[in-house]
């Protein structure tokens, strides 16, 4: 058994949640949207070739904002192939992914399906084939109300209201050798630069996140950052960031140390952020959009990324999470909350089937792979503000981060409720931990709402459509509230979440 403490004080607060954070990423690859969360034909699709199972599995997943249309795909996509009546779209190569686009799907079906589920759309902006121009008739296209030919041809299509989609990024990981059209960071920063302009003179409303480097490993990482932004400071609200945490030595202790360098990732895009701001005598600070993390390495060879003969829809990227995945997507979360006075948007790569939370068959069954569990629970109860975690726990040494803490842990306070809620994981593989939570000033007189664990004795425990439930939340019965102290006992290797209300 080991100790730990966890100290927070209702005035020491990091920042409200930005709800934004929980959110989500849709890219035409593989089989996220074809029979993914679009499957005309599928016994359980409504009229508009929705698949409804999909829709409740992602209502019950709760992401607040979905990104689309890519990613790689992104860079080489023409809006306008999407849009109109269905017969009359092209069939296009896709050279992200070697695949065979049939457009069926598209902007506005995209649209109708995020109104549906009351979800926020964050759309993307082709910067490798195209550039200002088809940005700012794309954004005239969705945003503007009528009166133009644009704006008259989306009525036309059906939508007489503007979409009014506001947050938008400008282009996909362009400092990628990978990417169609890849730019240089000068290239990319002017190209931000000119489309944002364009862009906001169109809706001035809307906010534009600019391309961060690809990884945090990239050659050119940080001087990226400096370079494009001391081009389109003025223009963007955001920069990106984009992860994929690999299990590389297939250590449970190892791969947990990737939470850490996450932290450290932000720290330092804040850093480099707020050095373009000091060289331009700037008040002003750009925020965080992760908009692209998980965990993805399993299925990751030339073959999971592409498959011969131009196919539709493909099986591409299907990696089948397991429960230590699932551990460092929550401890993922749990340092974007603790982050939450910078990154504001955030979203998970991707929804379905492709390095998805949600695994579909075509024709078939829909279910929960491991990762899905930390992901709802946090959308669920992340509300309100986030204090600031003052965390005292034995450590452990790794190649991945010298110094890591068995407790991983973020508090989040709703005023509104009076319900504060704690997430914590516990890093350590064979010991209990004790764990002993201070909640200063937040109310003597407490209700223990909820206290849940996701823990299973096999760290390579995965769901299937066969066995959906093998890895899933269930109550932690050693938890206990009492004034302001909440003592709980975390099992190793597991995720908590402890919901606790004033009364
Ligand atoms: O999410 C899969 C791919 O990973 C995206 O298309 C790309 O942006 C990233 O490299």
């Amino acid at each position: 058994m080991i100790a730990s403490r966890l100290i927070v004080d209702r005035d020491f607060v990091i920042s409200e949640l930005d709800r934004r954070l929980f959110g989500v990423f849709v890219e035409h690859m593989g089989r996220c949207v074809y029979t993914g969360i679009f499957e005309p034909g599928h016994p359980d699709a409504d009229e508009r070739g929705y698949r409804k199972d999909v829709m409740a599995l992602t209502r019950e997943l709760g992401p607040t904002i979905v990104r689309y249309p890519g990613g790689n795909f992104l860079s080489g996509y023409n809006w306008e192939d999407g849009v109109g009546p269905r017969e009359k779209r092209p069939r296009r190569l896709d050279l992200a992914w070697y695949s065979t686009e049939t457009n069926q799907f598209g902007t506005n079906e995209f649209i109708e399906w995020c109104r549906a589920l009351d979800i926020e759309p964050m759309y993307g902006v082709n910067l490798g084939t195209r550039g200002p121009d088809e940005a700012r008739r794309f954004v005239e296209y969705c945003n503007h109300p009528g009166g133009t030919a644009l704006s008259d041809l989306r009525r036309e299509h059906g939508y007489e209201k503007p979409h009014d989609i506001k947050f938008w990024c400008l282009g996909n990981e362009m400092d990628g050798p990978w990417q169609i059209c890849r730019k240089t960071a000068e290239e990319y920063g002017r190209a931000a630069l000119e489309t944002a302009k364009l862009m906001r003179s169109v809706d001035p409303t809307i906010q534009l996140a600019a391309c961060g480097s690809s990884t945090h490993e990239m050659p050119t990482y940080g001087a990226w950052e400096d370079r494009v932004l001391d081009h389109c400071f003025e223009q963007v609200d955001f920069i990106s960031l984009h992860t994929y945490f690999e299990n590389r030595r297939d250590s449970t202790a190892e791969f947990f140390g990737n939470i850490e360098v996450m932290d450290l990732f932000i720290k330092e895009i804040v850093s480099v952020a707020d050095s373009v701001a000091a060289r331009k005598h700037s008040s002003k600070r750009i925020m965080l959009s992760f908009d692209e993390w998980n965990v993805w390495y399993k299925a990751r060879t030339i073959n999971d990324l592409r498959k011969p003969g131009w196919p539709e829809a493909p099986r591409l990227i299907e990696e089948v999470y397991n429960h230590e995945d699932a551990l460092v997507v929550g401890g993922a979360l749990i340092t974007m909350m603790n982050n939450s006075d910078r990154v504001k948007t955030a979203c998970l790569a991707q929804l379905v089937n492709v390095i998805g939370p949600i695994m579909t068959e075509p024709g078939g069954r829909a279910w929960r792979q491991t990762i899905f569990h930390p992901f709802a629970q946090a959308s669920k109860f992340g509300h309100g503000r986030v204090l600031k975690p003052v965390v005292d726990s034995p450590t452990y040494e790794a190649e991945t981060f010298p110094e890591i803490p068995y407790l991983c842990a973020a508090v989040v306070d709703d005023r509104a409720t009076g319900t504060t809620t704690i997430f914590a994981l516990n890093r350590h593989l064979s010991d209990e931990m004790e764990l002993d939570v201070e909640l200063r000033g937040l109310g003597r007189e407490r209700t223990l709402d909820h206290a849940l664990e996701l823990y299973h004795a096999n760290m390579k425990a995965v769901n299937t459509v066969e066995a959906p439930t093998t890895v899933a939340p269930a109550v932690n019965n050693a938890v206990s509230v009492d004034g302001e102290r909440v003592r709980a006992k975390l099992k190793p290797g597991s995720w908590n979440v402890i919901v606790t209300t004033a009364r």
